[in-house]
């Protein structure tokens, strides 16, 4: 499934996580799993985006997969990618918040932007317009 909602949690242990909508066939297919695999899609990857929140179909057919450490499959061409084995989930209102140890990661080597979904729409981030913060 598309999250938006992936976040770094802990460096140590390491851990990320995602909420996921209590009524999603992915979160329900992760609570019973051992495993799961994030891929962090780049500025080219609005098709996947849209493949992974729309229609359940078989979604992995309609996409190239890299193996993994575990059988989750990367998608091929992300950003970066997290091998994580499923440490927590809890309860959180409408959600579930799914915490993961990172087994392994690692970022694309070529420099590219990732994916924004900001304002209703698939976007590219700009860096190299700054904002106005002291950062
Ligand atoms: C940009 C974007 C971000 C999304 N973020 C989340 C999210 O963080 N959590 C969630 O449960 N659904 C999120 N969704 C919606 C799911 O991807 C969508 O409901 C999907 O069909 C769920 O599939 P499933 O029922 O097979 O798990 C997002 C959708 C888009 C387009």
């Amino acid at each position: 499934m598309t999250v938006g909602t992936f976040t770094s949690i802990s460096l140590e242990p390491p851990l990320v996580g995602f909420f996921a909508d209590s009524g999603s066939m992915t979160f329900h297919r992760v609570r019973t799993a051992e495993h799961f695999t994030v891929s962090v899609l780049d500025d080219t990857q609005d098709e996947v985006c849209r493949a992974f929140s729309g229609e359940a179909g078989d979604r992995f057919a309609e996409v190239s997969l890299v193996p993994g450490r575990h059988p989750a499959p990367r998608i091929a061409g992300a950003l970066g990618w997290f091998d994580c084995a499923v440490d927590t989930i809890v309860n959180v209102g409408d959600h579930h918040l799914v915490v993961g140890r990172v087994l392994a990661f690692d970022v694309s080597a070529v420099p590219r932007g990732p994916l924004v979904f900001f304002r209703g729409i698939l976007c590219q981030l700009d860096p190299t317009v700054p904002s106005r913060g002291i950062w």
